[in-house]
């Protein structure tokens, strides 16, 4: 059995390395992307402070992302690509840091208690394939050590999945 171990959160670069190892230890000797990409999102949810959301959406195509493995409230299913914070952070190639989602034009509200968020992508050698995905209900909730923290365990994840067809 996994169980996570409690990990002070006041010094962030500290709180993330501690995190990763964890992740790498949960993901060690699995490589099937869905149960990695729930257990990821379950670890996310249960150490990092103050979500309401995290999860996983994937390219279908080069058109729209579909809804993966999450923890929080059900979640809208399919986004385009250029649309709401996940669609637009796979159209410019880059994490989407938001303060504060009233400001963001087209910000897709999936929980009503969502005030900010972090969107990272997931590369392989073909690419952007997905992104994970974190809510806070508190506006400026995430900064750029928490973007760094959180891309260094989307690498973790997609480096220890299969995603071949
Ligand atoms: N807010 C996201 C939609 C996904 S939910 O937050 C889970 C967006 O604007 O793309």
């Amino acid at each position: 059995m996994f169980a996570a171990t409690a990990i002070d959160s006041s010094d962030k670069a500290v709180f993330y390395r501690d995190l990763a190892t964890q992740l790498k230890a949960l993901l060690e000797g699995e490589r099937d992307s869905i149960a990695n990409a729930a257990n990821t999102s379950a670890l996310i949810y249960q150490m990092v402070p103050d979500l309401n959301w995290a999860g996983f959406y994937f390219l279908a195509s080069d058109e729209e992302l579909v809804l993966g493995p999450f923890q929080g409230k059900p979640a809208c299913v399919r986004i385009a690509v250029g649309k709401g914070v996940c669609g637009t952070a796979v159209d410019l190639g880059m994490s989407m840091l938001v303060k504060d989602v009233h400001d963001f034009p087209g910000h897709i509200a999936c929980d009503a208690d969502s005030r900010s968020e972090l969107v990272v992508l997931l590369r392989d050698n073909d690419g952007v394939f997905g992104v994970l995905d974190l809510d806070s209900p508190t506006p400026s909730r995430f900064d750029k050590e928490d973007q760094a923290g959180i891309e260094k365990l989307a690498s973790i994840f997609v480096a220890a999945s299969s995603f071949e067809d």
